[in-house]
């Protein structure tokens, strides 16, 4: 991370764990931890749990998120709930293009697009996911994948947009849930190269100053070395943000 350009931003994923009551309890036991000026603490939790994150976490530093909004601000989309409401409901930050959602929702570039699109027009701040399949590393195509995800996702987005209001996460998919890292250096590689397309579309003063995360089997012993590297500004953590005292780790490896 270059802490003079940027804040780094910690979020745990929950995915689907933790109902109301295990979200008030969870958020609960991370709230003294994230007592930090050194990074940004996101938690990002089923919509049932929302409310009652937000509760708990309310006059602390830690932000509540969504996971997946929907593009149109209301309609016939049954089981959808649209950026507006999140907005309504006091939620600041939404994950847009999870791979799972990709994966098992039939989530593709073009409504990646549209989520991101109306969760800044809903004025939410996007936690935007890119990253390869595993076959697409070994067919050498990483870096056409996620520069092309990318570019999709932030098709009229404005640079005033990306400084302040978007982080983008890459979270290869052959590490998520696997328990296979990308090492230190394969993580920076590709966040350095997502920077580099951040300067061609936009400039280089919003590349150095967009916030670009590393997900994928980020846990309390690899936090650091991750962290460490120049183009990494946090982490979006799965499995490891379900406990406090991991969780709690990774914000310490931030903010030291
Ligand atoms: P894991 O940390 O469990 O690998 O999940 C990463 C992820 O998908 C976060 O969005």
């Amino acid at each position: 991370m270059n802490r003079k350009m940027r804040m780094p931003v910690i979020a745990g994923n929950w995915k689907m764990n933790n109902g109301p009551a295990a979200a008030e309890k969870l958020v609960g036991e991370i709230k003294p931890f994230a007592e930090t000026t050194g990074c940004e603490v996101v938690l990002c939790v089923p919509y049932v749990s929302l409310q009652a994150a937000l509760a708990a976490a309310a006059g602390t530093g830690i932000k509540i998120g969504a996971q997946n909004c929907h593009w149109a601000p209301s309609g016939a989309f049954t089981g959808e709930v649209s950026a507006e409401m999140l907005k309504e409901l006091g939620v600041p930050y939404v994950i847009v293009g999870h791979s799972e959602r990709r994966q098992y929702f039939g989530e593709t570039d073009g409504t990646v697009h549209d989520r991101t699109r109306a969760a800044l027009d809903a004025g939410l701040k996007v936690i935007l996911c890119v990253g390869e399949l595993k076959a697409q590393r070994l067919s050498g195509i990483t870096a056409e994948v996620v520069r092309l995800q990318t570019k999709l996702a932030l098709e009229g987005v404005s640079a005033e947009e990306v400084e302040q209001r978007v982080v983008i996460a890459y979270e290869p998919v052959w590490a998520i849930g696997t328990g296979l890292t990308a090492t230190p250096e394969q993580a920076n590689e590709v966040n350095a190269l997502i920077r580099a397309l951040i300067a061609e579309l936009y400039s280089a003063q919003t590349a150095e100053r967009t916030v670009i995360q590393y997900g994928g089997s980020m846990n309390d012993a690899n936090a650091g070395e991750l962290l460490a590297q120049p183009d990494i500004d946090g982490g979006l953590i799965g499995g490891a943000s379900l406990s406090a005292e991991k969780f709690a780790a990774i914000i310490k490896a931030a903010s030291a």
